[in-house]
């Protein structure tokens, strides 16, 4: 008896009142903000996700040819082996330039509806022209990466299969949509979050529930909820108390730049949280190194509110099981350049 009044009272102590909510309690106020990831390819509008389209796309999203200097592919930045992207605080681009913002994982980019940090893009396939031709980025054109792939037999065959019907099908637009097809298959089921969510209690550290439950009291999902926790909505960075210019550089207006309404300066795009604790560094700027750090942030700005450090450890605990299966990808084997191929410009 002893012993059972010891661990009585030890549990008195240690045990958050979060955690007089049950398994069954938390598991189904979560399904109230969250769904579990789907472990199919989704559909897309107007794009049929063909194996022929995905494995075109796939050639294309590791082909450095689509750079002008040849050497930059969406992998450069997009790294498909490290979360998604190239974590660093913004990214190296054409002749060593680096971007202004921080480049977003491509991993489950397909359940975003609002796309980059300020929504300049429908969708991935319009997405997908952006980088190509952007000066800092990829720094090529339309016209340069039609010549490139028309130069190689394999992609003219590739386009053929991969768009049949089509009179002409190398296109900049195809291109996009091959893109896209690949980017659809980048999803990462299975997170540990998925698995509570889908009924197994014992997959959670007591931590971890609790950083989840803190994670909805505190109101973080008023900004981060459906499938990708974010990335479907935008709203001030600093909607309480503006971060200071260090984390949120004056220079980059955010959603401003877009819409050039007054009201939306700074404002940006809810971060979706998947895979998070593989994206370092953190926000637009790429300022912030440590998961710790950026759930501080957000206490402050967004919720005016200022986390104990043990609600800081559960939540980041917490962000942590929404780290997926990532994908295996078997890196593709390019076509060789021909006498006709346009030569790298660096
Ligand atoms: C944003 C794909 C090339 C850096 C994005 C997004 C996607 C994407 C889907 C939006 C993700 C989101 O909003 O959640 C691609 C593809 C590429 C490519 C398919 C090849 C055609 C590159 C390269 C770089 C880069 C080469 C670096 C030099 C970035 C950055 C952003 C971004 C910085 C954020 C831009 C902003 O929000 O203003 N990319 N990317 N991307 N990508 Fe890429
Ligand atoms: C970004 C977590 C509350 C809106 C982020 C990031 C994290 C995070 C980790 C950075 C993700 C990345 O860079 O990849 C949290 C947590 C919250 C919370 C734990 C609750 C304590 C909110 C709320 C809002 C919000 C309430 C909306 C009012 C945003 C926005 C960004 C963001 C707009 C992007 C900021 C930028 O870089 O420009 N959040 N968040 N968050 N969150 Fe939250």
């Amino acid at each position: 008896l002893g012993k059972l009044l010891v661990s009585a009272a030890f549990l008195a102590i240690t045990v958050p009142a979060v955690a007089t909510q049950t398994d069954s309690e938390l598991r189904k106020e979560a399904a109230e903000f969250f769904e579990v990831i789907p472990s199919v390819i989704p559909a897309i509008k107007d794009n049929a996700i063909t194996h022929a389209k995905i494995e075109l796309g796939k050639k294309l999203f590791f082909e450095p040819r689509l750079s002008k200097s040849g050497f930059i592919s969406c992998n450069s930045c997009h790294n498909v082996g490290m979360g998604g992207g190239d974590n660093l605080e913004t990214s190296v681009g054409h002749g060593w330039q680096t971007g202004p913002r921080n480049a977003p994982t491509v991993l489950n980019a397909v359940f975003n509806t609002a796309q980059f940090w300020d929504g300049r893009a429908a969708d991935l396939k319009e997405q997908a022209k952006g980088p190509i031709q952007a000066g800092v980025e990829m720094a090529s054109t339309p016209e340069r990466v039609i010549a490139t792939l028309k130069s190689m037999p394999r992609y003219v065959e590739d386009f053929k299969v991969a768009f049949p019907g089509e009179e002409d099908p190398v296109t900049f637009d195809n291109v996009a949509k091959a893109i896209e097809a690949f980017e659809a298959t980048l999803v990462t089921p299975a997170a540990r979050f998925d698995q509570f969510l889908e009924g197994n209690d014992k997959i959670l550290t007591t931590e971890e529930k609790q950083g989840l439950s803190l994670f909805m009291e505190k109101g973080c999902t008023t900004c981060h909820n459906g499938v990708n926790f974010g990335g479907n909505g935008y709203f001030p960075f600093g909607m309480v108390e503006k971060p200071d210019a260090s984390i949120l550089p004056e220079n980059d207006p955010g959603r401003y730049t877009v819409t050039k309404t007054e009201d939306e300066k700074y404002v940006f795009r809810a971060s979706p949280l998947r895979n998070v604790a593989l994206t370092a560094p953190y926000f637009h700027s790429g300022k912030v190194w440590e998961l710790e750090s950026a759930v501080r942030v957000m206490g402050t700005a967004q919720l005016g509110v200022t986390l104990e450090d043990n609600e800081v450890k559960a939540i980041t605990a917490f962000l942590k099981t929404l780290t997926g299966e990532q994908p295996r990808i078997e890196y593709p084997i390019l076509p060789i350049s021909t006498a006709t191929t346009p030569k790298p410009e660096l």
